[in-house]
Parts: structure tokens; sequence; C-alpha cells
């Protein structure tokens, strides 16, 4: 039988400098997009692929992360005695199972590689995904299904992939691109982080892979890259090199980059549009802003705002 893939490792050590003072006392990934954590989309994201096993490698001052996949009796007693089993559906719903859970501890912050890497005897010797939890992705298919759904044909390494604009190209792992099929490209090689001078293209990795043991076995190997960290990008880029298996995949969907405040702030206005019980509302407030700022654009800009008035926009 063909191997499906069903371990995710998820590297969530990460400090979340860019959101203190509130990640002073909880996890980034505990920071909710409306009402739910940033982790509980990667996990629904997850599931739906056909992950079974969630492995989370953490750091110390993450235990609010632990305790949210845990059972929460009195709060759910509460609940029960109160009737409301509304919320105790929605609980209910964030439950991943006793066994299906595992948590390791990235000691030394080393880079994205060393964190997946500290996976290596969960994973052993089977393909593997790797989703980062900054990296939300609104689909109608979830991300890593149209990816696993992808892989099924090539097999080998996949990448999440998408273009984005020459002043951000420096900000991620690029893809070096041999052949370009569409939704899928066949990749010379990687290179993380480069300047734009040297961006083989404009194809730009995203926090979802699909990923071969050997990848494991090459961070061991891997020596630090840019920002003097262990790179995955650059493990991956061996297997390309030495196995002509690595995969771009153009996935179908918008990925937000909720680990700088404007990409979060945009995913919670567009998350918060599309629910029905704050659909209408928010989007009076929002058109309302929007025609606020249209008015004071305007105005900066020396022009009446009497049609801006008169039209209530
Ligand atoms: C990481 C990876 C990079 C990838 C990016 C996607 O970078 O190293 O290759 O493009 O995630 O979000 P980071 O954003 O953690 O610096």
């Amino acid at each position: 039988m063909r191997q499906k893939i069903t371990k995710a490792v998820f590297p969530v050590a990460g400090l979340g400098t860019r959101f203190l003072p509130a990640t002073k006392s909880i996890p980034k990934e505990i920071l909710p997009l409306v009402d739910r954590p940033l982790i509980q989309y990667c996990i629904d994201e997850a599931r739906a692929a056909g992950i079974k096993e969630f492995i989370f490698v953490t750091s110390r001052g993450k235990s609010a992360l632990e305790d949210y996949f845990d059972n929460a009796p009195e709060l759910e007693k509460n609940l029960r005695q109160k009737g409301k089993t509304d919320v105790l559906e929605i609980l209910r719903a964030t439950d991943v199972e006793s066994g299906g859970i595992a948590y390791i501890r990235q000691k030394k912050a080393l880079g994205l590689g060393h964190a997946v890497a500290c996976a290596h005897r969960l994973i052993a010797n089977e393909p593997f995904a790797v989703l980062l939890p900054d990296d939300v992705v609104a689909a109608d298919k979830p991300c890593l299904q149209q990816m696993v759904e992808a892989w099924e044909e090539t097999r080998g390494n996949m990448v999440g992939v998408m273009q984005v604009d020459d002043d951000q190209i420096s900000s991620y792992g690029v893809l070096d691109v041999k052949d370009d099929m569409n939704r899928l490209v066949s990749a010379r090689g990687l290179v993380e982080k480069p300047s734009l001078a040297d961006a083989p293209s404009r194809l730009a990795v995203i926090g979802r892979y699909i990923l071969t043991p050997r990848v494991l076995r090459d961070l061991r190997n891997t020596q630090p890259g840019v920002g003097g960290e262990i790179q995955l990008t650059d493990a991956i880029n061996q297997s390309a090199i030495e196995e002509d298996n690595v995969y771009g995949y153009r996935f179908e969907g918008k990925r937000y980059d909720c680990g700088s405040k404007a990409g979060f702030l945009e995913a919670t206005v567009d998350f918060a549009l599309k629910r029905p019980e704050l659909g209408d509302q928010f989007a009076r407030f929002i058109r309302l802003t929007a025609g606020r700022l249209g008015a004071d654009e305007l105005k900066s800009a020396g022009l009446k705002t009497a049609t801006l008035k008169s039209t209530g926009s």
C-alpha cells in the first residue's frame, strides 16, 4: 500500500517578539483570529488533509498551548449545568485525542530547520507535513489538502508557493524553477531569503510543506545559513540537487502572514466579515471606516468631500 501523510510537525517555539507585550504571557499561537486561536486554524487544516498525529515543537513558556488542547472538565461541567450546548459543541470541535498529540521541546532557538529536526524520532521513516501556524490560508479546499492530493501524484517533497512582489521576496524561501506546469512547479533548488538581485524567481515558499524523511537526515548535517540559523530551506535544497524530487504547489486561496501585525489585522477583518453572526454589523463598520478614510484622503489632497458625504459612503 502506498504511504499516506498522517503526521504533521508544528514548529511553535518562536518567542513572538513582534506581538509583545501580549506574548509576554500568552504564546503567539494562542492569539485569537476573531475568537479562535491561530493554532486552531492550522489544526483544522491538517485534519482536513488526513493528519492523525500532531507533533508540536515547543519551548519554555508555551504551557498555555498544552492546556488549550487538554480537556477543560470544570468549564465543560459548568456549561452543561447551564444548558449551553452550543458552546459545548464549539469546545468539542477543538478536541484532539490524547494519543494523537505530542510535545517536544526545542531547547535552543537554532532556527526552523533545527525545530523540525527535533521531531525526527517521532517521524522515523515516513513522509510528513510541516505547518507554520503564522501562515493562515483561507481556501475553499484547505491548502494542505490541496497539496496532499497533488503529492499523491508526484511524491517526493512539496512546498506551498505563491507569487510575491519584488520588495517582499527577500523575506521568503524562493524556488529556482525548473519546469512550470501551472499549479505544479518542479524546482532545481531553493534559496532562503535571497536579495532581490539573487532571487531565482518570485515564487515564494509559504509555511506548508510535505517532506521526505531524507530531509530530516540532511537537517542533522545542515550548517547554519541565513541569519546564523539552521534553515529548513537549505535541507530541502539538498534533495532538489541530489534527488530532483522537489515541487512547488501554487495553492488556491489567500495566505495571511499572521506573524506580522498588519497580516494579523487583515486576517482578522476578512475572517470577521465571513462570520454570519458578525458579518453585517462588521461590514457596516468597515464601510463607514473606509468612507471616512476616503474622505480624509480627499481632504488631505485638498479636494471637496461633499460627494462622499451626500452619498453617506
Ligand atoms: C520561514 C521559512 C521561509 C518561508 C516562510 C514562510 O521563514 O524559513 O522559507 O518562506 O517561513 O512564511 P520565517 O517567516 O519564519 O522567517
